[in-house]
């Protein structure tokens, strides 16, 4: 059979040293075949990309999707809509669904869910509980173990040392952390018990409690010198003490939410600034900004965590923690390039490169002949406010409704099928299983 072609023409390409070069982008079937100033032939499909930026797909590293057992929130193919949406071609998913992914049963389930459904490549962590040991290190293809140091869920939750020692010590597959210390947390919920205003939410889980556990984790890793990445790094003294203490194999990601909400957030949209770990300072905020120009932070993660907006209006404290992401990372990362605080270039290592170096995931994050053809087209020449009734996320809302943002995107690519493109999606596109090196 003959090979499937498309060209995208004359966009923008964000090349691999970070420039952006007006180009000629030739995919065949699922792989980019050349770059290049002209392609002289025709393909099955053109895109006409002048005026728009071409960029890797995003991989989004951490992400709650909610399925299976918690669909009243977020399904497989409700969120892999939005990711299209949003320019997210692969995610790396969290194991605190219903049941929890704890073993290789559960790992496989959400794997054929997700083939099935999935319109972008997927990924899942397997989630530590004081028990599994054992499956940590052979459940297959997993990204990585996933500790919830605090903020628990159920059995997923590992705060003791006792617990933790063993799950650094065997195996090297990376360790992603949730690092909140919960022993102070549960004390400080007590302190302030019977406050009902949401702003309470980050004095509770304060950054003291952050860099407890972020400390520890370190500290473990170091010890037997395992592979860590802390997940949604929230403050200014994570942030610093890593800047003397974060060993060569150790990793820090950061929510755009960390980087552009505060704890002025719950003032205006109040329960839907909820999340774990919580909002923090605009100084917090200037240090994270600082952290991941200097390389001290490496990646940016979503953190997509939806909740209905009945859940949400519950009232704090009986409230959900998390909110939406996928669909206005980002939009909101190229409207801070636009704004000169970054560059396209930082933007794109962030969201895809240094997350596929991070997690070995072979051919992707690049747009260089042989890489995968996860691309999406952005427009950087006009502004649009994230509308509500845009959203593809069940849970239906963001908190980042009415922002005015530069960069949404055009057309996504996955696998070289166009999956989105000028604001429809092919819901008959289909992802595939993320692969990871160890
Ligand atoms: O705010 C959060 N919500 N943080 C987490 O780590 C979990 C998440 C959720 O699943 O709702």
């Amino acid at each position: 059979m003959a090979d499937n072609t498309l060209i995208i023409r004359q966009s923008l390409v964000c090349m691999t040293d970070g420039q952006l070069r007006l180009g000629d982008v030739l995919v065949r079937d699922r792989l980019i075949a050349q770059v290049a100033d002209r392609i002289e032939m025709n393909a099955d499909t053109e895109i006409d990309g002048r005026g728009l930026t071409l960029l890797p797909g995003v991989i989004d590293p951490q992400v709650h999707f909610r399925e299976p057992g918690l669909e009243h929130k977020e399904d497989l193919f409700t969120a892999s809509c939005a990711c299209a949406k949003g320019g997210v071609t692969s995610f790396l998913e969290m194991p605190n669904t219903n049941p929890l992914t704890t073993t290789q049963s559960a790992l496989d389930d959400k794997l054929q869910r997700a083939a099935s459904k999935c319109l972008v490549n997927y990924g899942f962590f397997i989630g530590a509980t004081a028990a599994n040991l054992p499956d940590l290190n052979t459940a297959n293809p997993a990204c990585g173990i996933k500790i919830f140091m605090g903020s628990q869920h159920g059995d997923l939750l590992v705060e003791s040392q006792e617990y933790l020692e063993p799950i650094f010590a065997s195996g090297d597959r990376l360790i992603a952390v949730h690092a909140e210390d919960q022993a102070r947390i549960n004390q400080r919920k007590q302190e302030f018990a019977g406050s009902t205003d949401p702003a309470t939410h980050s004095i509770i889980q304060d950054d003291i409690a952050a860099l407890n556990a972020t400390k520890l984790a370190v500290s473990l890793s170091e010890k037997y010198q395992r592979r860590l990445h802390i997940l949604h790094l929230s403050t200014a003294i994570e942030a610093d003490y890593l800047r003397s203490h974060k060993p060569s194999w150790v990793t820090a990601e950061v929510t755009p939410q960390h980087l552009l909400l505060n704890t002025d957030a719950y003032g205006q949209i109040g329960t839907l600034a909820q999340m774990n770990p919580p909002l923090r300072s605009v100084k917090d905020n200037a240090v994270l900004w600082q952290a991941l120009l200097d390389g001290v932070i490496d990646f940016i993660a979503t953190d997509h965590a939806p909740h209905t907006l009945e859940e949400k209006a519950k009232g704090y404290p009986n409230t959900p923690s998390g909110m939406p992401g996928v669909e206005t990372a980002l939009p909101l990362m190229l409207t801070q390039a636009a704004a000169g605080r970054c560059t396209v270039g930082q933007v794109v290592n962030w969201m895809s490169s240094a997350v596929a170096q991070a997690y070995q995931i072979p051919n992707k994050g690049k747009i260089e002949a042989g890489y995968d053809a996860d691309l999406v087209l952005v427009d950087l020449e006009n502004y649009r406010p994230v509308l509500r009734s845009e959203l593809q996320t069940k849970c239906g809302w963001s908190p980042f409704e009415d922002w005015n943002l530069t960069g949404h995107p055009v057309t996504t690519i996955v696998l070289g099928q166009v999956v989105f493109d000028h604001g429809k999606l092919d819901h008959t596109v289909r992802g595939q299983a993320l692969s990871f090196g160890r």
